[in-house]
């Protein structure tokens, strides 16, 4: 275990919530034909692996990325630095993100995909941590978590720990 890491989720506990959430997202688009998984970069990127391929309905999967920036008072702090490579509309739309926190960012990304009129859009998320502020729900949420920084399994420090197979707190005090 890295310094300063405690694990909170174990790699066989994602597994299994994983498939958990892949065999439901199968049944609620039973009737779909064919969804966008749209992996929000770069958190989501194992996340996106795993739930794609156990998956059985038809999917496609493409990613956009965003940055942030200072917040101002009024918009979400975040801007879409890159787009989809196809177009979204008339599809139904997965978007899949690492985390759901203050809830800006799904709320942003919600509000600029829904007026490309998608035949649908939901969200799933990894993790959420009990710290909404904006007025949005993901559809389908792998684990609730504390209000701790989190890494592994895609999320990461300061670009370090993505690769962590599981999910585990942070203590930045503690880091080499
Ligand atoms: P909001 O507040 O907009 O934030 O819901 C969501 C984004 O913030 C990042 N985030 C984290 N990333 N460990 C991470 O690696 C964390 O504990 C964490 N908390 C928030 C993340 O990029 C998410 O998309
Ligand atoms: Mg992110």
């Amino acid at each position: 275990m890295p310094a300063g890491i405690r694990e909170l989720i174990p790699e066989d506990r994602i597994r299994s919530r994983v498939m958990e959430l892949a065999h439901q997202i199968d049944q609620d688009y039973a009737d779909a034909g064919e969804i966008l998984l749209l992996g929000v970069l770069r958190g989501s990127y194992i996340f996106v692996a795993d739930l794609s391929r156990a998956l059985s309905i038809n999917r496609r999967v493409d990613f956009i990325a965003l940055s942030s920036y200072e917040r101002d008072t009024r918009r979400a702090g975040v801007r879409l630095i890159m787009d989809t490579r196809v177009s979204i509309e008339g599809r139904h739309i997965l978007l899949v993100e690492d985390i759901l926190d203050t809830g800006r960012t799904l709320a942003y990304l919600l509000e600029v995909l829904a007026a490309r009129r998608p035949a649908s859009i939901r969200s799933c998320v990894l993790v959420r941590k009990p710290t909404q502020e904006a007025q949005v729900t993901a559809d389908y949420v792998g684990f609730d978590i504390p209000d701790d920084w989190v890494v592994g399994y895609g999320l990461d420090f300061d670009d370090r720990f993505r690769a962590l197979p599981f999910i585990g707190t942070l203590d930045p005090g503690a880091l080499d």
